[in-house]
């Protein structure tokens, strides 16, 4: 897949390691694509202005912070239109933490897609904890589900749907948990959930 990464920090930067590896061509959407600090990504991908990025993706992943998803979503709808749009940015200390509402009122047709969003970047960079493989839980545009669960399990997680756009507050309550786990009662930042089911 094409994918334009916007934001190449840790989250930008971690996923899309992985994902060339996993053999996707990554485009990094940055402010400043000439600076060094982005060196060592560029065996991973081109780093190019966010712009580029977003046209280049047909799957576009937003990894820079919350409160810059709503100036990105104006400035780019042309070329977001009806692309899958994984939104993994957070706004801390908000009462709604995911970027939907924002990504719908701006870009029409999208398939949105709230994934990565709930536990720390080491988890996207070592999948698994104690030799259990982790779970990923998301939500998001049923159009847009086969596409994310492929990217999920290609950063070696296992994806679990929670449901459509409207449960996106339900998911950001993990976020929640994963916060108070690792700020909170100091679990380490490699900490992840299990979904377990009586299949029985
Ligand atoms: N860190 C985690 O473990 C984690 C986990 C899940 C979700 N998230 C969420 O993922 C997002 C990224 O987190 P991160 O830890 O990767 O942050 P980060 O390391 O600080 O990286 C943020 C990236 O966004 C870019 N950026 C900042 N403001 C921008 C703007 N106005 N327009 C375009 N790009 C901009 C930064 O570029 P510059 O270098 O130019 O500033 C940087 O490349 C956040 O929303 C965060 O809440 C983080």
């Amino acid at each position: 897949m094409k994918i334009g990464i916007i934001g190449a920090g840790n989250i930008g930067g971690t996923l899309g390691r992985v994902w060339s590896a996993a053999g996707h061509e990554i485009k990094f959407g940055v402010r400043e694509p000439q600076s060094a600090k982005f060196n060592s990504l560029r065996s991973a991908g081109e780093v190019s202005s966010v712009g580029e990025a977003a046209a280049f993706g047909d799957v576009v992943l937003l990894a820079l912070p919350g409160s810059a998803v709503a100036d990105f979503a104006a400035h780019n709808a042309k070329s977001l239109a009806g692309k899958v749009i994984i939104d993994a940015a957070n706004n801390v200390g908000s009462t709604t933490m995911h970027n939907l509402d924002t990504l719908h009122r701006h870009v029409s047709q999208a398939q949105l897609v709230r994934a990565f969003n709930s536990l720390g970047w080491e988890n996207f960079a070592e999948p698994q904890v104690g030799g259990e493989q982790i779970d990923l839980f998301y939500c998001g545009d049923l159009a847009a589900r086969d596409t994310a669960e492929q990217l999920i399990r290609d950063v070696g997680l296992r994806p679990i749907y929670i449901g459509g756009v409207e449960t996106a507050a339900a998911l950001d309550g993990m976020t929640r948990v994963w916060f108070a786990l690792v700020y909170g009662q100091s679990k380490g930042r490699h900490v992840a959930f299990k979904l377990l089911i009586d299949q029985g």
